[in-house]
């Protein structure tokens, strides 16, 4: 049976309660001098990323050597994309080499789950477009599970460029499917199209107002973790809002709002998927206290990835669901196929 994760959506609240428990054991490894283990001897892995990355890329090279796996690293320049090869004849030619998985990176949305149905291997989203970022959910959900115990009925606010975001569909995803309360906040040019809908089925809040959440004012209440977005700027063609100092002000994590926070509630929790833009979405003064969780962050991204990649090449066929269809707004592009 072929096995992915393509989407958060592929997992049940079971699925993410073992690969959290499973990353748990993993972190137990990473702080051991001798780190490998034999688990994925024999196992094949291809980390192909045609976007840029820092933590996902070297988390997973880093997940799959410590599991023994041979981990191979493409990026589009350097391989035959760079010439015209498209992506079908691109996976379908790695994975005629019996590779084992197929980690992706991919500037269009709906690219993994187009991969997903031309190939053998399992194919792991490591953030395709606007569409999910899976395992960046994951990571983040083990990194306040870790500080704050049970996350039901515990609330998250997530802040910023909502429309170009990936981290936040899948965060919303996985945090409601672990029974958090969620709130969501932009500006209304960075508020998705089509999230009143969403919101209202999948129970989570929105707002444009961000001082009230951060306050608690209201139905709102108090805030347990606040997880800040960067803004996108590589994917905004026009204007999204005047001027970075002016974002700043209405949404950017500033030491007041920082302050505030701790005023209400001295255990919260700040958390950002990174590459931080520092001084635009958060200061550094938030980025560096006491409550920031970024690099916790960082840790986890190589314990899941190892969890992620045990349950889908080594793990119980029942740990992954294998339906992975992206939501219809984010269907592949041409180009995916291309
Ligand atoms: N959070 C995240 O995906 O970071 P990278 O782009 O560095 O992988």
């Amino acid at each position: 049976m072929t096995r992915h994760l393509i989407s958060s959506a592929d997992l049940t609240r079971a699925d993410v309660e073992d690969i959290l428990e499973t990353a748990s054991s993993m972190h137990d490894l990473q702080r051991r001098e001798v780190k490998k283990v034999p688990t994925l001897r024999g196992r094949t892995i291809i980390n192909f990323f045609f976007e840029d990355s820092t933590r996902t890329r070297s988390s997973f090279e880093i997940a799959g050597k410590w599991m023994s796996a041979d981990t191979i690293n493409l990026s589009a320049k350097g391989s035959s994309t760079s010439k015209g090869e498209s992506l079908r004849d691109t996976a379908m030619t790695v994975d005629a080499m019996a590779v084992d998985a197929l980690v992706i990176r991919h500037n269009a949305s709906g690219a993994c789950h187009q991969v997903a149905q031309w190939v053998r291997c399992s194919v792991i989203n490591a953030g395709d477009g606007t569409h999910e970022h899976p395992t960046q959910a994951l990571l983040d959900a083990y990194t306040l599970r870790t500080r704050l115990g049970d996350l039901d009925g515990k609330h998250v606010v997530i802040v910023g460029d909502l429309t170009h975001s990936r981290v936040f569909r899948s965060n919303v995803i996985t945090l409601k499917t672990l029974g958090a309360r969620v709130t969501v906040v932009a500006p209304p040019t960075l508020m998705p199209s089509g999230i009143g809908a969403w919101s209202e089925a999948d129970g989570f809040a929105t707002s444009w107002d961000l001082d009230p959440v951060l306050e608690g004012r209201g139905e709102h209440g108090p805030v347990d973790a606040v997880m800040m977005l960067r803004v996108q700027r590589e994917r905004m063609s026009g204007g999204f809002f005047p001027t970075a100092r002016e974002y700043t002000v209405g949404y950017g994590l500033t030491r007041d709002r920082l302050e505030t926070l701790v005023a209400r509630n001295r255990d919260v929790l700040v958390l950002h998927p990174g590459p931080m833009n520092r001084g635009l979405e958060i200061a550094p003064e938030a980025a560096d206290s006491a409550q920031s969780v970024v690099l916790d962050q960082v840790s986890a991204g190589v314990a899941v990835r190892m969890a992620v990649l045990y349950h889908l090449l080594a793990g119980d066929d029942s740990s992954v669901a294998s339906s992975h269809a992206p939501p219809p707004t984010h269907a592949a592009t041409e180009g995916a196929a291309r």
